[in-house]
């Protein structure tokens, strides 16, 4: 994957003490703290794109913009627009229109498949639709020959430093092949259990000798939360 020009990743979530990224019902996650979403706030303003899953779209409905003026003076002193783009990855492309994410001032792009790309395409909410895989299949992009065109696209279109936020689905697919650059776990002081509630990574799982390994870089208690920050080993 050397010389491969893509965006530099960085995945953001906050967890539960038992490892959970939302309850089992999937309700959106709303158990980090303020210091958390600013945490999570700031991540997002030095990103130019934003990525994530259609679960995590459907369960929250908004995307995560930058609100805090400081923060926006700060992309525009930089020579970058007031928002990253928010995109969304989808394998239908079934998306509800009436989210309030559509009428959020953000600007939004869709990546899917070429059958998810046909409803989408000459409609006005995406400004871009990136397939992802010619593949008509609902779970596309599992593979490598899949997701490096599209980051190569990303980086083509100015995308240099991509902010991923979930869920557990789309981090599987894209730790699989190997483009995660960063982590940033906040753990935050509830239990959520439940066997079926997601977590940071699902998908089928790594067996133990081949799994992703990270190198921690720093570890920050702050009140009753930690926000440890990693590094991928490539
Ligand atoms: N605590 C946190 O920080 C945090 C952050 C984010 C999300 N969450 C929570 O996590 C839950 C959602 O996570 P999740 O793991 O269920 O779902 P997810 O990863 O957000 O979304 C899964 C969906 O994304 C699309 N997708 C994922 N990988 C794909 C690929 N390789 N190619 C094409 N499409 C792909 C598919 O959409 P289609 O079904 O449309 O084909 C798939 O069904 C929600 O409860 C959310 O609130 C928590």
């Amino acid at each position: 994957m050397q010389g491969l020009k893509r965006p530099h990743t960085t995945i953001v979530l906050a967890i539960s003490a038992d490892g959970k990224i939302a309850d089992a019902q999937r309700s959106p996650p709303r158990f980090g703290s303020p210091a958390d979403k600013a945490h999570l706030e700031s991540q997002v303003a030095q990103a130019d794109g934003v990525l994530f899953g259609a679960a995590t779209l459907r369960a929250g409905g908004t995307a995560m913009k930058v609100v805090n003026p400081d923060l926006i003076q700060r992309r525009l002193d930089q020579g970058k627009p007031p928002q990253p783009v928010q995109i969304v990855c989808s394998g239908s492309a079934k998306i509800d229109p009436q989210l309030r994410f559509f009428r959020q001032v953000v600007p939004r792009w869709l990546l899917t498949t070429a059958a998810g790309a046909v409803s989408w395409q000459e409609r006005p909410e995406f400004e871009q639709v990136l397939v992802i895989s010619e593949e008509n299949s609902a779970n596309p992009a599992e593979n490598q020959d899949d997701w490096i065109p599209v980051f190569e696209q990303l980086a083509e279109l100015g995308l240099q430093r991509l902010a991923i936020l979930g869920g557990g689905e789309l981090i599987a697919s894209l730790l699989a092949v190997d483009l995660v650059d960063e982590l940033w776990l906040t753990i935050c002081p509830l239990l959520l259990g439940g066997a079926n509630a997601p977590t940071p990574v699902d998908g089928v799982g790594f067996a133990a000798e081949f799994a992703p390994r990270l190198e921690l870089l720093s570890a920050q208690p702050i009140e009753q939360e930690v926000f440890l920050h990693y590094r991928l080993k490539h």
